[in-house]
This record gives C-alpha cells, structure tokens and sequence, in this order.
C-alpha cells in the first residue's frame, strides 16, 4: 500500500500534485461553507507553496482571498507584490466573476497580476460559468482549466447538484445485517452497526446540512438526529409526519437542532420548529420536500431511514449516493432492507462493519 501511494504520487505532474494539495485545503470547508462550494488555493512561486486558503464560513472570504492574505502576511506586501507577478495560483473551481457577499475573486487575481491562474473545474454558477477565467484571460493573464477536473468536479458534487437540478445532493445511509435485514419484524429498535460506525455518522451529520427521518423512525427510535459525538453544528432535522403523530417530547423537539417538519395539517412557526403543509402526500413526495429544502439554501441531505422513506427516495429517483453499512449479524428474518440497482463503488471496514459507497450515475 505504502510503495502504491509512492507511485501515485511521483505519477502526478507538479500541476496535479498542487491541485491534489487544493482539494486537501478545500475539505476543510465541510459543514461551514454551504451554500457556497468547498474550495482550496495555493500560491506557487519557483516551485515552492508561498501562501494556500480554503473558503471561510459561508458569508466570509473564498479561498483565493486567504490565499493571498496568507501570502500578504507572511512576507510583507512590498515582497508579496512582487512575487505575485511570478506566481502560479491553483484554485480547485473557477474564481468568481461576480459580486456577492464577497467581491469578485477574478478581479483581485488581476489586480494582483498573477503570472498564471490554474483552475480544476469550472463553475457552473449562472454569474460564473467561464466569466471569471475570461476576465483573467482578457487581462493577459495565462489560464488552464481541467486539471484533476473529475477529482474538483466530484468535490463540489453537492453545490453543482444544488444549482444544476436546483434540489439538495442527497445521501442515502442505512445500516444491514449480513443477511439483509434493516429492522427486527416486530416494530421496535435493534441496534445493527457497531459504536465506529455511530460516530462516523455523526461525522457525516456535521458535513451536511440536513438529515431526514420519517414517522415509523421518529416514534420508534426517538432520535436526536445531533452531532453529539462529533464536533461541528447541527444539521437542519427534516421529519416527514403527515398526520402529526410524533409526540411533543420527541428527542427531533429538543430545541438542539431546528427542526422542519413536513405534514398535511399545519404551516406555522413554533421556537425552533417549522411546520410545512404539503397538499397531496401521495403524489412526488420526495420531490416535494427536495424542491421546499433547496428553496431554504439546504445543500445536501442524509436520508436516514426507515426502510419506506429510503425506498421512497429511490424509487423517484432522486438520490445521489448511498452508503451502507453491513455487520456480521445474522438475523434470518425482519424488515429487508431498501433495494437499491447500483454496485458499490468502494468498500472498506469500519471495525468489523463493511461500509460500502454507491453512486446513482454522474459522479
Ligand atoms: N437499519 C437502519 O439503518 C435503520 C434506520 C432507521 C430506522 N430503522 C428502523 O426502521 C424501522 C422504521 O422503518 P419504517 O420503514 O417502518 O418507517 P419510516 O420510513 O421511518 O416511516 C414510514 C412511515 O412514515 C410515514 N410516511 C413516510 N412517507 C410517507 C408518505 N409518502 N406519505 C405518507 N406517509 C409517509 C408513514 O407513516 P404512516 O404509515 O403512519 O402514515 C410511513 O408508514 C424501525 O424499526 C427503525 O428502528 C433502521
């Protein structure tokens, strides 16, 4: 394994190997950037990193702008003025062109002068969309777009989802006997995967901005949908409860989290909790609840069970990727679990859980 990475590494051009060194800097800006994408910078100048930056909280500066900070301060602006003007920036996605909560990243690049702009992908941000290169190219600058593209593409999976089909990325997890069983047959709760793998997912929670349950789940597990053995915020907690069934002291009402949930009674506020009436429950339910969450900026999304809400998911269509965890347990009957027509894309343990990654198509 270790001789495999060595030969991966020295495999890479220098461009690739400073991409690679974006993409590190740009997960770093999981859980806190969204709306806006994840994205990593690094200042090259006579082949050695000067300065690198990642995108700030959402609202705050984007990587190219701590990147250049990063240089600024650490080698005064009279030196870094002029070292700019022989550098190199990688950016794993396109500056911007336009002005938001921050000014254009485009611009700054010019004003800088850099000798070469490198970027991974493109964004496709209606107010972006190549704008931002050709603003750098038309001020003479030199730009490359592609390299590690799918790796840059695959980064921003969530944010390029959200603009492109104008719904959140969506996450199915689920847990599985090694016979593939997802519930004891009696309604009730048993515990599938092991401590690991809890925590991973709360891990993941942190990373996302929304996680969803629906009634069985919410009644029978009582969960809290919470981060509490990570670090990082609360996602949104979304709960599908059509007739307004879940109790008052349900652990989703705890006050840790807001929590949204989605029925056929009731449109109102109440502290941390939004009620949102939806007319026909029978009809593009998924549909419904995505197009309501991407009206909230909500990003990306882990549908957290029970076996109807997945399968529901799946059945529309309308998931990105799926991660399953299966121990070692036999249990011979019970609930199946969600059947899902795609092969796992990778494998790996988790103690003595298999966790296995499945991807609908593009990425
Ligand atoms: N293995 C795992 O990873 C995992 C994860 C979560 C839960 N679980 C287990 O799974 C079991 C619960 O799963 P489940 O499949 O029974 O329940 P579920 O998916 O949590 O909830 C299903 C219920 O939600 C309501 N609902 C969902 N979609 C609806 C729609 N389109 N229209 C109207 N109502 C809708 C319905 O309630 P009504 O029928 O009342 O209308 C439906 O019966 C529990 O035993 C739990 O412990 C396992």
């Amino acid at each position: 394994m270790i001789f495999f990475a060595k030969y991966y590494v020295c495999s890479m051009t220098q461009d690739e190997l400073y991409m690679r060194r974006c993409l590190d800097l740009a997960v770093l800006g999981a859980g806190t950037v969204s709306p806006n994408p994840m994205v990593g910078a690094v200042i090259v100048c006579e082949n050695k990193i000067i300065g690198e930056g990642y995108t700030s909280p959402y609202g705050g500066p984007h990587a190219e702008v701590n990147a250049v900070r990063h240089v600024l301060e650490t080698f005064g602006e009279e030196r870094a003025l002029v070292m700019f003007r022989s550098s190199t920036i990688y950016v794993s996605l396109e500056p911007c062109a336009h002005q938001g909560k921050t000014p254009p990243c485009a611009d700054m690049l010019v004003r800088y002068n850099f000798f070469r702009v490198i970027v991974g992908c493109l964004d496709p941000f209606p107010k972006v969309n190549g704008l931002g290169l050709k603003k750098i190219a038309d001020a003479g600058i030199q730009t490359q777009v592609g390299v590690l593209e799918q790796e840059c593409l695959f980064m921003n999976r969530r944010f390029f989802t959200r603009i492109q089909q104008q719904r959140p990325y969506v996450i199915l997890k689920w847990a599985e006997t090694s016979d593939g069983f997802f519930a004891p047959a009696e309604p009730g709760q048993q515990w599938i995967s092991n401590a690991a793998s809890k925590q991973l997912v709360h891990k993941w929670r942190a990373e996302e901005d929304a996680v969803l349950v629906g009634t069985s789940t919410a009644m029978l597990d009582n969960p809290s949908l919470t981060v509490r053995l990570w670090k990082g915020r609360n996602p949104k907690r979304i709960l599908i409860d059509r007739d307004l069934v879940v109790p008052d002291d349900a652990a989703l009402f705890d006050g840790m989290a807001e929590t949204i949930v989605f029925n056929a009674k009731r449109a109102d506020w109440q502290g941390k909790r939004k009620y949102i009436a939806l007319e026909n429950f029978a009809l593009y339910l998924p549909q419904n609840i995505l197009y309501q969450l991407y009206l909230m900026d909500v990003q990306s999304i882990i549908i957290e069970g029970g076996a109807k809400t997945l399968q529901q998911f799946i059945d529309a269509g309308v998931w990105d990727e799926a991660r399953v965890f299966q121990s070692k347990a036999r249990w011979t009957t019970g609930v199946a679990s969600p059947r899902l027509s795609a092969r796992a894309r990778s494998s790996s343990k988790v103690g003595n859980d298999t966790l296995s990654f499945y991807f609908r198509d593009t990425y």
